[in-house]
């Protein structure tokens, strides 16, 4: 199994159709030497094709920021696995901690639509993470813990090897206040332990986990020097194609 670092850039609600044409005309060019990492990038539902066009033939995939785990029917506003396959996405953000917080998303919903990506090949970039409260509770762990077995639940050792999970302290998120590395790699740590004990050592190790939270170009390579940080999820620093960029060649 490969474990190649991720750098994925979420865009939120951010970037119109035409400021997503030239984020991808000047991003490009920046990363077109760029081998030692997968470069992905979330852009809002109505972005997709344009971002998917823009990318073709790059190394650049694009990912979705949400999806929903029906294949199709009455479900006004949602949009299903293979609606997003044909828009050109091959990976999928689900259970950001925006949506936990203001969508009503919770372990159970993300992991519908893990199963449902799963299913459809549409590959899931899984966020978990604790709130201030939680942290300062001295409850983060059991939190992240918790978030990591209910949203993977029911999950083959298979299964897993697509999925790539995300860390997102909540207090971390543009906040302009990033974990420390070894914050972050504690609990990247204990989210590798937690999958450990349900799938076994190997499947653990083999699992991607990218750290997300106020990663700049300036704070990157000493999160990406951490053993159990395989890349990042980055939300503000990914708007620019410069600071991207610049994240992306973390080297
Ligand atoms: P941020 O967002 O980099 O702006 O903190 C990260 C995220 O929410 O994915």
């Amino acid at each position: 199994m490969s474990k190649r670092p991720i750098i994925a850039g979420n865009w939120k609600m951010f970037k119109t159709v035409a400021e997503t044409r030239a984020f991808f005309n000047e991003f490009l060019p920046l990363v077109s030497g760029v081998s030692h990492c997968e470069i992905v990038v979330a852009p809002t539902f109505t972005s997709l094709g344009t971002a998917a066009s823009a990318a073709a033939g790059s190394r650049v995939a694009v990912s979705a920021q949400d999806v929903y785990w029906e294949k199709e029917g009455a479900f006004t506003g949602e949009i299903s696995v293979s609606m997003l396959l044909d828009a050109g996405c091959a990976y999928t953000i689900i259970g950001h901690s925006e949506r936990r917080q203001f969508f009503g998303e919770t372990d159970e919903t993300v992991n519908r639509k893990v199963r449902a990506a799963l299913a459809g090949r549409l590959q899931p970039i899984v966020c978990v993470g604790e709130t201030l409260a939680e942290r300062d509770g001295g409850k983060a762990v059991e939190v992240v813990r918790r978030q990591v077995r209910n949203g993977l639940a029911q999950l083959t050792e298979s299964d897993l090897s697509p999925i790539i999970v995300a860390y997102e302290p909540v207090w971390a998120i543009g906040t302009g206040r990033t974990a420390t590395p070894e914050t972050a790699a504690e609990m990247h740590g204990e989210i590798r332990k937690t999958i450990g004990e349900i799938w076994g050592g190997p499947v653990a190790a083999a699992t991607r986990i990218l750290y997300g939270g106020s990663v700049k170009p300036n704070n990157i390579q000493e999160l990406m020097r951490r053993e159990d940080i395989d890349g990042a999820l980055v939300g503000g620093a990914s708007l620019d194609p410069a600071s991207f960029a610049a994240i992306v060649k973390y080297l």
